[in-house]
């Protein structure tokens, strides 16, 4: 059985992903240090605990296991906390994809899925965005993401290693079947939050900005269900493989939503009441962000199934009543 090495892989978008390997006739080796993680998010292949940073625990892994390619989620994900801790995402995001970089190199595994974000792009004159779009962070994590996808292709240059860079928007909702979901510890999402807030484990939710120039004066952002990018993963994973070609692609609906949008509509599905406290912005946020997707429908066949936002409100919230 051929095997990818998931980075990540007891994470919220990573395990979706092994998931969907699994599903594809893969074995996904998952490697996870459990600080977002969750040992029981690894249903669908062998978990080693370990640090992306090390790289003699990455050289045993490989010597091992001897990966077909690799799927790299593991990093930090929050954009406020970025701001507070540049440090941390630089060394995790940055340094640790470098590592997996050298330790891919010294043993030819010459194929990576790699986990970017539509954070790199920063404030866009347009909307939808594409992959051609100008690229400015506006945070650490976003620039984290970008200066690793820059090491990503000098790589590509100097050793062959073909790649699909992934950037997705607002990841969100959770397996049909519930095998999964998302969990992180803290949590910042919104989504996960608002659920949370109607289950009463949150007090409210707090609105970070209610005075931008959008629609309703709350930020937009384009909702993607994680088991359609789950399946953009394999989609890209193949075609690396198949046509030994590198790409970027951004994954998003191509519909935004704002804050206050998501809010109400998770008041309808859940029938609880929200309380809703208006906080000043958060800083790094961009008023909205919704991704331009052809070049992945296109190249990819990649066909949309869950990510109607009811769709995603309602996994999300089978879940989150599930972990009670
Ligand atoms: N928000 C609140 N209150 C909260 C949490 C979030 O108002 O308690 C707002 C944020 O300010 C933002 C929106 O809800 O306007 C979405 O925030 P998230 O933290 O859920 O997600 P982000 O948009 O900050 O980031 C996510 C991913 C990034 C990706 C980005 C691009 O984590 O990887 O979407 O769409 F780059």
């Amino acid at each position: 059985m051929r095997k990818i090495l998931v980075t990540g892989g007891a994470g919220y978008i990573g395990s979706h992903a092994c998931k969907e390997l699994s599903r594809a006739g893969y074995l996904p080796v998952s490697f996870d240090n459990l600080s977002n993680g969750h040992k029981k998010a690894v249903k669908w292949g062998p978990l080693i605990i370990g640090n992306i940073n090390n790289s003699n625990q990455l050289n045993k892994v490989f010597t091992k296991y001897k990966p077909l390619a690799v799927m790299h989620f593991a990093g930090c994900i929050s954009v406020g906390e970025s701001e507070i801790r540049p440090s941390k995402y630089y060394k995790n995001n940055v340094k640790g994809t470098l590592s997996l970089l050298n330790v891919m190199k010294k043993f030819s595994v010459k194929y990576m899925v790699y986990s970017s974000s539509g954070a790199v792009y920063g404030k866009t004159k347009k909307n939808p965005i594409k992959e051609t779009a100008i690229k400015k962070p506006t945070n650490p994590y976003g620039w984290s993401k970008l200066i690793s996808e820059k090491m990503i292709l000098k790589f590509s240059d100097i050793c062959g290693i073909k790649f699909a860079i992934l950037r997705y928007f607002n990841a969100s909702g959770a397996d049909k079947l519930l095998d999964i979901g998302e969990c992180h510890k803290p949590e910042t999402h919104l989504i996960p939050l608002v659920l949370k807030a109607a289950l009463k484990k949150n007090n409210s939710i707090k609105i970070f900005g209610n005075n931008y120039k959008t629609k309703d004066g709350t930020c937009i952002r384009d909702y993607i269900h994680v088991s359609d990018l789950a399946k953009a993963h394999v989609l890209s994973l193949n075609k690396i493989i198949k046509d030994k070609k590198s790409f970027h692609l951004n994954l998003g609906t191509g519909k935004g939503y704002s804050v206050k949008e998501i809010i109400d509509l998770a008041k309808k599905i859940t029938n609880k009441e929200i309380k809703v406290n208006i906080f000043p912005r958060r800083k790094g946020d961009i008023p909205e962000m919704i991704a331009d997707s052809k070049k992945a429908k296109r190249i990819l066949n990649w066909k949309i199934k869950n990510s109607d936002i009811k769709t995603i409100l309602e996994t999300a919230w089978n879940w989150h009543k599930k972990q009670i």
